[in-house]
């Protein structure tokens, strides 16, 4: 029997779902035992967010300031001949919850040399939470041995105020009755099961370090180039942010209002600018080929 430990947070509670599709195909078999941890902050996150919450969260969580956790609900017994860790960008960062679980010896202790699987549920914008993610694992001995990413398959901008329109209201119906649901779609949430099945059949054959590649091909992270890129600029542009608020306690508000008003700009201009050069180069590299 293959041991399996499932460690997730979810704050709306779509990254459970997609992680009960993609286990769907284990979860009854004899074969599999799987056991959950779930990451609880002492202090819960509200759901839905004002905006003064969602921004308020905004320093700590690139900083990956820890906040203090519940202890686990389960017995730990290690080894597991797999770790899934399930998690969803903040910022461009792993969730709070989730990067202070990874910062704790115990995550130190339960990921040392074992094989780790990464699961994500995002908006779009996952590269630069994943990188660090995979250098936590990776710094503890772990052995990451596959990523899959699940998105939110709208545009940039019109996925900005779905999820916007989501988080702020809790609704996850179409906004105004004309921009599409936000979030993962149902038929990409359902289609998670293939990833379970290929899981399981690497495991059973002891062939996790072949799983990577069988992943790739199920089509389980696909890159964006244009958005790594304008991730790459927002992080440098997120961590000085972050930093100056952190160390100005007393403007916090006002700091993050003008942050806030920042990102709006920046994605109003920059965001349609970015897509523009990846047509440009795609363009341009078609002709050079030609
Ligand atoms: C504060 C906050 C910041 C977010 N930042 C990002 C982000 O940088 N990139 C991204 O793709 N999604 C971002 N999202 C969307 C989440 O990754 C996630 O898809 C959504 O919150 C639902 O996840 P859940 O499973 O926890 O409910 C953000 C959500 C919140 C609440």
């Amino acid at each position: 029997m293959k041991t399996i430990l499932v460690v997730y947070y979810s704050q709306t509670g779509q990254l459970k779902r997609i992680l009960d599709s993609l286990l769907s195909p284990l979860s009854n078999s004899s074969d599999f035992l799987i056991s959950h941890l779930e990451i609880k902050p002492e202090t819960a996150f509200p759901f839905p967010w004002t905006r003064r919450q969602f921004l308020d969260v905004f320093p700590e969580t690139v900083a990956k300031r820890p906040v203090l956790l519940k202890p686990p609900e389960i017995e730990i017994r290690k080894p597991y001949d797999l770790i899934i860790i399930a998690f969803q960008p903040w910022y461009l960062s792993p969730s709070l919850p989730v990067s202070s679980f990874l910062n704790s010896t115990f995550a130190e202790e339960i990921l040392r040399d074992t094989n780790v699987l990464t699961l994500i549920g995002a908006r779009n914008m996952w590269q630069e939470a994943f990188n660090w993610v995979k250098d936590k694992v990776e710094g503890y001995g772990g052995r990451l041995c596959g990523n899959i990413a699940l998105v939110d398959r709208a545009p940039n901008l019109v996925s900005v105020v779905t999820i916007a329109y989501w988080m702020l209201t809790g609704k996850k119906d179409r906004f105004l009755g004309i921009f599409p649901k936000p979030g993962v779609s149902e038929a990409d949430i359902g289609a998670a099961n293939r990833f379970g099945k290929a899981i399981g059949a690497f495991l059973l054959g002891n062939k996790l370090d072949l799983l990577d590649g069988e992943l790739k091909k199920l089509g389980a992270a696909e890159n964006n180039p244009s958005l790594i890129r304008l991730e790459r600029r927002g992080k440098k542009i997120f961590t000085l942010w972050s930093n100056l608020i952190i160390k100005a306690p007393n403007l916090r508000g006002l700091l993050l209002n003008l942050f806030f008003a920042e990102l709006l700009l920046a994605l109003a201009i920059v965001s349609p600018i970015n897509s523009l050069q990846g047509i440009l180069m795609k363009f341009l590299k078609r002709k050079s080929s030609d």
